[in-house]
């Protein structure tokens, strides 16, 4: 079969009545690129008009095991022919407990821990600010500008990646601080690492806590292991222990938002345990049940909510959805993914370092196993980000058979399932090479 396989250029007929009829139906969102995709397996995707796409998406991070795994399949489908749903909230289920004793053990930390199921990254958020705040008895929190969290009041108070997230939005959830993160390839300090010390993570003692935040107020930071929306951006090895230890000292708890890193992305579980930190809290979602609607925090038992009726929900925890997640880590285990995502992603580095080298739009490559991007700029020395470029560069792979995603600024992300054949990945690699180099001589 020839992949990538562009018959005409999309969207073909179908398609097009497909996307103008959901510009009527839908309420505006994010679309970035007009795929209308009816099946796919694996890493590729067929659209109505019968074209074939290689996927470096995983559908926005949430298919690590590849499209329709043929055992989460099985697992949903077994699960869906036994019992949907029942509320495991109010009513008890085996499978979800089995799930939170496996999710405890996988997530970092030697110490009893609880878990919350919900439906979605922005929940999982909601369901950690909830904890955070009652079992501190505290209401304020730490940021990083250029994190993103969600786009629910509560987590929207957290996210600082983009100003259109909060344009007309306020108030969201008051308290919130934002502090400046490790993005070193453009220091919000203007300083260089390693000379630098890793100031931005002592300047949240020194410029924040010390000077206008009572510690004492501050109910939890939370942080992406590697920030995923806004731009890719992989800190220093220090920085996450610094923050760490800075929350320690401070009696602050550390909320790790693994929402876009976490299962298996970066060849570690969760993009944390590259760092050796141990958080008090964990936000997962998106990954971990590859495609069906899933999430949940796992924390420290000794903050538990300990009485009802604090936070609850209708589908959190759904049968299907735990099966899925089963399955999910079933196949991470079985396949080696995380070994896998590793060796995908040093060859997928060592072919975008290849490219950088004759094309100057390509700032900085960056990111872990396969949570990658690329920073484009402009092709004059300057280091101005080139929006534009990264805008080209999406859309014209797209047309050409390679579906990506843009994030920050400038950035394109590189995320397919970490299941890809080796093949296919260097196919979707042509493919972005080719468009690449005709952005650098249009730019
Ligand atoms: C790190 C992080 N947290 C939270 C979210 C929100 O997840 P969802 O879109 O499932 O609400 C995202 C989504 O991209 C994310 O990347």
């Amino acid at each position: 079969m020839k992949v990538p396989d562009i018959k005409s250029i999309p969207p073909g007929e179908k398609g097009r009545q497909v996307v103008q009829r959901d510009k009527k139906a839908i309420a505006t969102s994010t679309k970035t690129c007009e795929l209308v995709a009816e099946r796919a397996r694996g890493s590729l995707v067929w659209d109505v008009d019968g074209n074939i796409y290689i996927d470096f998406t995983s559908g926005i991070g949430v298919v690590n095991t590849g499209h329709c795994h043929p055992t989460v399949v099985k697992a949903v489908g077994d699960q869906l022919n036994k019992l949907m749903h029942f509320a495991g909230t109010d009513f008890y289920y085996d499978i979800q407990v089995t799930l939170a004793e496996r999710l405890s053990k996988i997530t970092p930390g030697d110490f009893d821990k609880k878990v919350f199921y919900t439906n979605s990254g922005t929940e999982s958020v909601e369901a950690a600010i909830k904890v955070a705040k009652w079992s501190s008895e505290r209401s304020r929190f730490i940021a990083f500008t250029g994190a993103f969290h969600g786009r629910t009041m509560g987590s929207l108070a957290l996210t600082a990646s983009k100003t259109t997230h909060q344009e007309r939005f306020f108030s969201t959830m008051p308290g919130v601080d934002h502090v400046p993160y490790a993005y070193c390839y453009r220091c919000p300090y203007k300083l260089e690492y390693p000379g630098c010390g890793v100031y931005c993570a002592d300047a949240i003692q020194e410029q924040y806590l010390d000077k206008f935040i009572p510690s004492s107020d501050v109910a939890a930071l939370f942080y992406e292991s590697i920030q995923g929306e806004g731009g890719y951006i992989v800190p220093p090895p220090e920085f996450a222990k610094k923050i760490s230890e800075i929350c320690k000292r401070n009696g602050i708890l550390l909320v790790d938002d693994e929402v876009q890193a976490g299962f298996g992305r970066t060849g570690k579980m969760f993009g944390i345990d590259h760092f050796g930190v141990v958080p008090d809290m964990i936000c997962i979602a998106k990954g971990m049940g590859s495609g069906v609607p899933v999430g949940a925090i796992v924390f420290d038992a000794k903050l538990d909510f300990g009485v009802q009726g604090a936070h609850s929900n209708t589908y959190g925890g759904n049968l299907l959805a735990c099966a899925a997640v089963g399955a999910t880590l079933d196949v991470i285990e079985s396949e080696n993914l995380l070994s896998r995502a590793q060796k995908l992603g040093d060859h997928l580095r060592k072919r975008l370092d290849e490219m950088k080298e004759s094309n100057p739009i390509m700032g900085d490559n960056r990111g872990y196993g396969l949570m990658q991007a690329t920073e484009f700029i402009k092709g004059d020395g300057s280091k101005t980000p080139a929006p534009k470029v990264a805008g080209f560069i999406v859309q014209e792979s797209f047309k050409n058979g390679l579906v990506l995603l843009p994030c920050g600024v400038s950035a394109v992300r590189f995320i397919p399932p970490l299941t890809i054949e080796e093949e296919n990945l260097d196919a979707g690699l042509d493919v972005l090479q080719e468009v690449i180099e005709r952005a650098g001589k249009i730019s």
